[in-house]
């Protein structure tokens, strides 16, 4: 891997954002993949609107994130992960303020999204960094873990 320029926070300063990413989307399911274990991203891609953001590193893959509306209010990020290679380093921090920014500009007043916080302890802790809250929970048996959803309200600034 090429060599990457860190922050003094070890946070890597040359991250590229890309929207509309459906250019990235094989290296996506890639990323995918490896991470989650399955071949479903998403149920669907033609949400409307869809956000579709993917992080860069020196023009390598580091994250995704994708999400869409559940209705006119709330949208809702449906999955995320950083390519473990590049964790630690602020790539989710940097997807949640690109999905935050876009959903405020798209008019939403509520951004919600589920997790598992046995088997991805990582995405609560940055929830509860972004003034996410625990909306509800239930236990999924497929999954074996309490399935959590939480919920922000859209307002500038970015709470962290
Ligand atoms: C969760 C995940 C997306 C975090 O990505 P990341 O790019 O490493 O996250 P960041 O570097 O932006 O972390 C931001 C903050 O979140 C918290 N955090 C991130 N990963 C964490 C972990 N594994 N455990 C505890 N806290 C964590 C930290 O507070 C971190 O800030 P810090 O590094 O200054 O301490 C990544 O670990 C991942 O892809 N995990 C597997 C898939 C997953 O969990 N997806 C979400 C499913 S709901």
């Amino acid at each position: 891997m090429a060599q990457l320029v860190a922050d003094e926070k070890n946070r890597f300063t040359d991250v590229k954002v890309h929207r509309d990413s459906m250019t990235h989307l094989d290296a996506v399911r890639d990323l995918n993949r490896r991470v989650f274990g399955e071949e479903r991203l998403i149920n669907r891609m033609d949400h409307d609107p869809l956000i579709f953001l993917t992080a860069h590193c020196n023009g390598q893959l580091a994250g995704f994130k994708i999400g869409y509306a559940l209705n006119r209010r709330v949208f809702y990020s449906a999955k995320s992960a950083t390519e473990p290679a590049f964790r630690r380093r602020g790539i989710s921090r940097i997807l949640m303020d690109a999905m935050i920014h876009d959903t405020i500009l798209l008019g939403f007043q509520e951004l919600q999204y589920d997790t598992f916080p046995a088997l991805y302890p990582g995405m609560m802790v940055i929830g509860f960094k972004y003034g996410f809250r625990i909306r509800c929970l239930h236990w999924n048996p497929d999954y074996g873990d309490f399935q959590v959803r939480m919920a922000r309200e859209l307002q500038w600034p970015v709470i962290k």
